[in-house]
């Protein structure tokens, strides 16, 4: 069976946004595949400095996943600090590539570019995510646009091993999720948190609601582009249509449809994710955590015998 690995940054609660970009499509994917799906909590910490909220984030994703249809039986939920086989590789990586590579990097470039002081962790970041995909032979990675350049970085960081040390690390495939299109936000930019224009994927009914009561519309036209659009992420095109005729130009009609309609797809898994407790948040994650480190102890015990630590 061909190996599939993703990962989430625990760094705050989801919007619908990461859920059709993203989640659905893992959740889809891993069915088909020896799958393991991660909290990348020490990607997290280049960025987050509050413990309590880091811990409480980590859960959140673990739940998330399982929210979303991952069926932790079968797919692989770990946290990737509980795997210090991944900051050991990523170690290994480093001394591997140069600077100026390090350099072109989006994440560290675009910090820099804004003026901003950029972290060492922040600037080794595609290290460790290499380092993540890498240790497990992984075929398919599946991740949004943004991510395709941490591909061609871990591709770059298995060849270099390679090289230099024998055939160690298969290259790895990314698998681009088209997102239906970025699902935009309530002002029609792209959906994210950093624009505070989200509609959140396990908010209580009211705050969904009053997320889509704000939805910016254009006043000239009949339709409502950016409720429509969010509408067809939860409804079939042809069921929108006669809605859409019918409702022409009553946007609070056609907005409280849409609530309805979302509240359908939002509330099972609102109920199952509340469902999941702390502790057995905890539980999965342990336990992925012992058949995530049996694999990975294995693959590191190879790479130390070839870079010559191990005596
Ligand atoms: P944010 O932009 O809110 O910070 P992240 O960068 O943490 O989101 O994204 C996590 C995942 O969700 C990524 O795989 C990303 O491609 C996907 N994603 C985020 N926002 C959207 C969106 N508006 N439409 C589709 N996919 C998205
Ligand atoms: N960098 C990814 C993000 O911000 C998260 C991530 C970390 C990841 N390690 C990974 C994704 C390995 C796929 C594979 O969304």
């Amino acid at each position: 069976m061909q190996k599939l690995f993703t990962g989430l940054q625990p760094s705050g609660a989801l919007h619908i946004g990461n859920y059709f970009g993203a989640l659905k499509p893992f959740v889809e994917l891993s069915k088909e595949y020896d799958s393991m799906l991660m909290v990348a909590d020490y990607h997290a910490l280049t960025t987050l400095r509050n413990p309590d909220e880091l811990r409480a984030n980590i859960l959140g994703v673990a739940k998330d996943y399982i929210a979303a249809g991952i069926d932790p039986e079968k797919a692989i939920i770990f946290k990737q600090s509980d795997v210090p086989e991944h900051t050991e590789l990523s170690w290994i990586f480093q001394c591997l590539v140069t600077v100026p590579f390090l350099e072109l990097a989006h994440a560290y470039k675009d910090k820099v570019a804004k003026g901003l002081e950029a972290n060492a962790g922040l600037f080794a970041y595609p290290m460790l995510m290499a380092a993540d995909i890498l240790l497990y032979d992984t075929d398919v990675v599946p991740v949004g646009e943004d991510q395709r350049q941490h591909l061609e970085y871990s591709r770059e960081a298995a060849a270099k091993f390679n090289n230099a040390f024998g055939e160690t690390f298969k290259e790895p495939k990314e698998k681009i999720l088209k997102a239906i299109a970025t699902v935009p936000g309530i002002d029609g930019k792209k959906m994210s948190k950093s624009y505070g224009n989200t509609i959140p994927l396990f908010g209580s009914k009211d705050g969904v609601a009053k997320a889509v009561m704000s939805i910016v519309t254009d006043s000239n036209a009949e339709s409502p582009e950016n409720v429509y659009a969010i509408h067809a992420l939860v409804k079939e095109k042809y069921e929108l249509s006669d809605l859409y005729k019918t409702n022409k130009g009553k946007y609070k009609a056609l907005k409280e449809a849409l609530i309805h309609d979302l509240e359908s797809v939002l509330a099972p898994m609102r109920e199952k994710r509340d469902s999941i407790s702390d502790e057995d948040a905890k539980r999965i994650l342990q336990s992925g955590g012992e058949r995530a480190r049996e694999r990975a102890s294995k693959k590191m015990a190879d790479v130390r015998k070839k870079v010559g630590v191990a005596i």
